[in-house]
């Protein structure tokens, strides 16, 4: 068996597409949608994500800037610039990169951006909305999941799903959104105390560890669907991802490359976000 290729680089071009008329309606109206991505340091990855975010914006017709500190500058003056975008009627959408230095606040920075801006939806009353089942953001990388398991025709009701990892960012907004769908869910993590006996009877898997294909053809059963969250670059500068994907292709009945996976989709869906933000407030 030769697994299905869940391709999300081509989704993400149709659904970018698709946002250019949304974001034309809005302009005509005086709402053009605006996203500020704020970065603090110079962690190299951030740096290509943040690019990648603003550039999304600009190439469908929206407004996006991005708003650099260093990484010695103090909290408040970062949350004075969140209290001003809060503020500004032209912005719609606020990011704070993470993750951010040690003298952080990480919560209290993230609580700081108006709900109605937070198009990561990570601030605490827009997690508990996505908790019971009534999200208003939903966070960018399980968004575009769940949009690739639509793609590929993936009934989610009633599975065996296993996620790997669980981080506010990725592993438990993606539980939520999995039980939301009516499958059944185990979120596993480093200190889960037999991974594999979880991965094995799972229907599907969703990999978001952080490591250089970790997850093996052996560990997932025949014909499983396989996500693959992880960007990780290799020593020869290469990318890959949590998933040995030559080794899981032969087993998995549907499976997502890295790059061209899960990557795409994240920023795909903090676009729709911020479209979202910009048609509640146009009315
Ligand atoms: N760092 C890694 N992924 C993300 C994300 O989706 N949003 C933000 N704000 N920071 C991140």
């Amino acid at each position: 068996m030769t697994a299905q290729i869940i391709d999300g680089k081509a989704l993400a071009d149709e659904l970018r597409q698709s946002f250019k008329a949304r974001v034309e309606t809005l302009t005509a109206k005086g709402h053009k949608p605006g996203l500020v991505v704020i970065l603090v340091g110079e962690d190299p990855a951030s740096q290509v994500y943040v690019k990648n975010k603003v550039n999304g914006c600009l190439a469908i017709g929206m407004h996006s800037e991005k708003i650099v500190y260093d990484r010695e500058v103090d909290q408040q003056v970062v949350l004075d610039k969140i209290a001003e975008l809060n503020a500004d009627p032209a912005i719609h959408g606020i990011l704070v990169q993470l993750p951010l230095p040690k003298h952080f606040d990480e919560e209290k920075v993230l609580e700081a951006i108006s709900v109605e801006k937070d198009v990561d939806g990570f601030h605490a009353e827009n997690v508990g909305a996505l908790s019971q089942g009534a999200p208003r953001f939903i966070p960018c990388t399980p968004y575009g999941v769940m949009k690739m398991f639509e793609k590929g025709n993936v009934d989610l009701t009633g599975k065996e799903a296993v996620v790997i990892g669980r981080s506010n960012i990725v592993g438990k907004p993606m539980a939520m959104l999995l039980i939301n769908a009516g499958a059944t869910v185990t979120v596993c993590h480093s200190k889960t105390k037999d991974l594999n006996f979880h991965t094995k009877r799972a229907d599907i898997v969703v990999a978001a560890v952080g490591k250089p294909k970790f997850v093996k053809g052996d560990m997932i059963r025949l014909g499983a669907v396989v996500i693959d969250v992880g960007i990780n670059r290799l020593p020869d500068g290469k990318l890959c991802g949590d998933v040995d994907y030559a080794d899981c292709l032969e087993v998995a009945g549907q499976i997502t490359p890295v790059p061209g996976g899960v990557g795409p989709m994240t920023i795909t869906m903090l676009l729709a976000n911020t479209i979202e933000a910009a048609e509640r407030k146009a009315g």
